[in-house]
């Protein structure tokens, strides 16, 4: 008999997203490979098998009998590295103050950079680490973390840098996304901001980061500023994704097509044009339902209009100082229950779809052979419990690159 490490049996279901290695989109996002009564066998950290009445000799064997198992959620927008928090604003929102209201009076984004600038290395890990340790906690295997809390070269370049010391040390995978361009620092010319991010802090990123990002928003990074930074960034091998029409629109999508963006990220405000145009493209929709979760909007990204676009639809939860949370089941029953996305659409958003967004569909985000072996189970008997059962972690066990943790 064959001999595996793990080997998790009788899975009530295996949610295997198994499919083409390239962003779902329309019915493909409702096609979620389930399969009943099911295992899967691991072995070095990869996954073997998976199917019906599997015969491994294995070292450790877990009944998943009434669960179901999934691939790890992966989050891929996150601001995961910030010191302090921000629960004073929730009064301010309160009454009715805006986000960017709170931002223009010097706080929001501006209180969380003085803070993260003055914070030393050892205290920003801790303060990270046991964000990471909830996420892992409710499913999440591999993250995306953006840094954009230093606004200066040096505090951009420690953000990245500790990133990517706890994507060393932390068992969650991270990602790294610049985000020099995430508001123009107090008492500073935009301008003369923009140069230095493309003169002084792009050439420095080296291998800190994968991706590219700016706030691209009224009263931020204008279009063309987004577009010179996000291009100076592909010169330099960042890959582009944008923070686009999260509060008013101002092309951001279309700009994201236009630059080769991987994806785009908020979406709430922008024009079918520029949502036709990320279609067109292939550029995949994050989507970030705490946000306006957070901020009480009432409104929310149409998301069943982009599905119908052909975008193909991710989710995210944001994690920041304004929208924390760490929780990617909370972000699947607001999309169901906010943005109407069907239980099986929010699936592939928060796993195989949310891995195209980062670039790491080859290793991640499906239950298929050869994959790294990240996968959950969940105490449920039917994927879809994870919206109808909302409010609690539904994640009983997380394996990361084959270890149950
Ligand atoms: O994606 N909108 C810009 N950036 C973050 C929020 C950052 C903050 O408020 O600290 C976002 O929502
Ligand atoms: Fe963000």
């Amino acid at each position: 008999m064959e001999t595996a490490d793990l080997v998790i049996k009788n899975a009530n279901e295996l949610v295997t997203l198994k499919g083409p290695n390239r962003p779902r989109i329309k019915n493909e996002m409702s096609n979620i490979s389930v399969i009943n009564n099911s295992s899967i066998a691991i072995k070095n950290g990869k996954i073997i098998d998976i199917g019906k009445g599997l015969k491994y000799k294995a070292e450790e064997i877990i009944n998943a009998s009434g669960k179901i198992v999934l691939p790890g959620f992966v989050d891929p927008h996150t601001h995961v590295v910030f010191a302090g928090s921000r629960e004073f604003e929730l009064n301010m929102k309160l009454k009715g103050l805006s986000y960017m209201g709170i931002l223009k009076k010097g706080g929001g984004i501006f209180f969380t950079v003085t803070k993260t600038r003055d914070a030393s290395i050892d205290d920003l890990v801790l303060q990270s680490n046991k964000r990471l340790d909830k996420m892992l906690e409710y499913g999440t295997t591999t993250c995306e973390g953006k840094s954009g809390y230093g606004l200066d070269t040096d505090t951009e370049l420690k953000i990245l840098k500790i990133q990517d010391k706890l994507n060393k040390t932390h068992k969650i995978d991270i990602v790294s996304t610049f985000l020099g361009a995430h508001a123009v620092p107090k008492d500073v010319d935009t301008e003369d901001y923009v140069d230095t991010i493309v003169n002084e802090m792009i050439p420095k990123i080296g291998n800190l980061a994968s991706f590219c990002d700016v706030f691209c928003e009224e009263g931020v990074f204008t279009v063309e500023q987004s577009k010179k930074i996000l291009e100076v960034g592909t010169n330099y091998g960042l890959t582009p994704k944008i923070h686009a029409d999260e509060i008013v629109d101002t092309g951001g999508a279309s700009l994201a097509a236009e630059v080769g963006a991987i994806s785009a990220d908020h979406l709430l405000m922008s024009s079918d044009n520029g949502l036709k145009q990320m279609a067109k493209k292939g550029v995949i929709g994050v989507l970030l339902p705490g946000t306006p979760f957070s901020l009480m909007m009432q409104k929310y990204p149409p998301a069943r209009k982009m599905i119908e676009f052909g975008i193909p639809v991710a989710l995210a939860t944001d994690l920041n100082p304004n929208c924390w949370t760490e929780n990617m089941q909370f972000m699947m029953q607001l999309a169901c229950f906010n943005m109407k996305l069907t239980p099986a659409e929010s699936v592939t958003a928060a796993t195989f779809n949310a891995a195209c967004a980062i670039g790491l569909n080859d290793t991640v985000g499906s239950l298929e052979k050869g994959k790294q072996a990240d996968v959950v189970i969940l105490d449920c008997p039917n994927y879809k419990w994870i919206p109808y059962h909302f409010g609690v972690n539904l994640v009983e066990t997380v394996i990361k690159k084959g270890c149950l943790l």
